[in-house]
């Protein structure tokens, strides 16, 4: 075994708390340089290799410090080694992903017993392993209260329904109300209105963030995301050239959040109505997911289809989803009860109608908020962004 083991770890006063280790341990290199290599473009993490020769099956073994991760490469003895990994006490098992060259019905099962973080079976593609690392260190973060702001992404059921002014609102309240570090994204790349409503000038946004999301580190990622109020940034796609969803690479999207996460305390997303490589990017790694709708018949059917969609293809849980019912009236139009028969098991918070105040939070104005603070769609959207910041744990 390699004598100088816990040399693949940063020595603890080399790391930034943001950082997280992970160790790549197999029986041969080639596929732990890929695993390597790929980990390699995400922000904030330190990665090592670990060679275990025949006849070792504790990957952990002589380790004085565990890893945030454990990526594992499952070959040759592999049942052997799961095996090893299940004699540990659990407060001794870091997360765990494992690769595994082809589907065993014996190591599957082993591994289930060990509630693995993840089980991938070749070929596993770079975008699929960076996907799950980041989700899974996402949560490593959050459980060691290490970075992490929480995400939340809003997403209209038909245009129009109020999706932008909700996570503008919502935005707002969260750095005025509960004094949160907040970056509020505009993911609509064609038609995002909210630096228009804003008025804040976005020289350079979204674009070229991801264009140069290598060089990145927190505080020059700060030139990209205009100040909107005092712990409220705006990033943007909007700018002079038009930016298209098929000239960015989804690995690319996640070293962005991954960076955004780390710079801040609530990632609020104002995503565009259509499910396409960016945006489920975005939907799979928030850990919460607000749809928006009004009180009709087809705002209910595009609402039911959008939330069946979510669960079926991007195999989003029902407790990250929530839905918000906008410019709600009581005992008028569409009964507010049909949609909660509809969707009984979702959170539901209902938003009033009132014009000025829809127009105030789009523009994210603090000064504007207090003067309507005793409005009930104010009051409504303190509430939710309410139980947004309580959310730590959702997932
Ligand atoms: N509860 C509401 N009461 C009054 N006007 C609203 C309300 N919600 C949204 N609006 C207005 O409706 C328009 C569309 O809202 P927007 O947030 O842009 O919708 P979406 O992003 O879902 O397409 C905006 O002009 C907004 O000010
Ligand atoms: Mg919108």
């Amino acid at each position: 075994m390699n004598p100088n083991l816990n040399s693949l770890l940063l020595p603890e006063e080399e790391q930034r708390p943001e950082h997280c280790q992970i160790m790549i341990t197999g029986r041969t290199l080639p596929p732990l340089l890929f695993l390597q290599e790929s980990v390699a473009m995400l922000s904030d993490v330190h990665s090592g290799i670990r060679l275990m020769p025949k006849g070792c099956a504790d990957p952990l073994f002589g380790l004085d410090r565990l890893p945030d991760l454990l990526l594992l490469y499952l070959e040759e003895e592999a049942l052997s080694v799961l095996q090893s990994i299940a004699l540990r006490p659990e407060c001794l098992r870091p997360d765990i992903i494992a690769v595994l060259p082809e589907p065993c019905p014996e190591l599957l099962a082993e591994a289930a017993q060990l509630s693995l973080q993840r089980i991938l079976i070749e070929p596993v593609s770079r975008t699929e392993l960076i996907h799950e690392v980041s989700l899974t260190l996402d949560r490593v973060r959050q459980r060691a209260g290490r970075e992490s702001a929480l995400m939340t992404a809003f997403i209209n059921a038909r245009g129009g329904a109020g999706a932008s002014m909700i996570s503008a609102g919502i935005a707002r309240a969260l750095a005025a109300e509960h004094q949160r570090q907040t970056i509020l994204m505009d993911m609509d790349l064609q038609s995002g209105s909210l630096s228009h409503y804003t008025g804040v000038k976005v020289r350079y946004g979204l674009r070229q963030a991801l264009e140069s999301v290598e060089q990145l580190d927190r505080q020059t990622l700060r030139d990209f995301m205009p100040q909107i109020d005092e712990n409220l940034r705006l990033i943007s796609a909007r700018g002079p050239e038009l930016l298209l969803c098929d000239e960015v690479t989804s690995e690319r999207m996640q070293q962005l959040l991954t960076l955004l996460l780390h710079s801040s305390e609530h990632l609020v997303i104002d995503l565009p109505r259509h499910i396409d490589l960016l945006t489920s990017v975005v939907l799979e790694r928030a850990n919460r997911i607000v749809v928006v709708l009004e009180q009709t018949p087809e705002h209910l059917t595009e609402g039911v289809h959008l939330i069946r969609m979510l669960q079926d293809e991007l195999d989003i849980a029902e407790s990250r989803i929530m839905l918000v019912v906008n410019r709600c009236q009581h005992g008028g139009g569409f009964l507010l009860h049909e949609i909660e028969q509809t969707l009984p098991h979702l959170t539901i918070c209902q938003i009033p109608n009132d014009y000025q105040a829809a127009r105030d939070a789009l523009a994210c104005s603090q000064r504007r908020a207090e003067q309507r603070e005793h409005s009930d769609m104010t009051r409504a959207l303190y509430l939710l962004a309410q139980s947004i910041a309580a959310g730590r744990h959702l997932n």
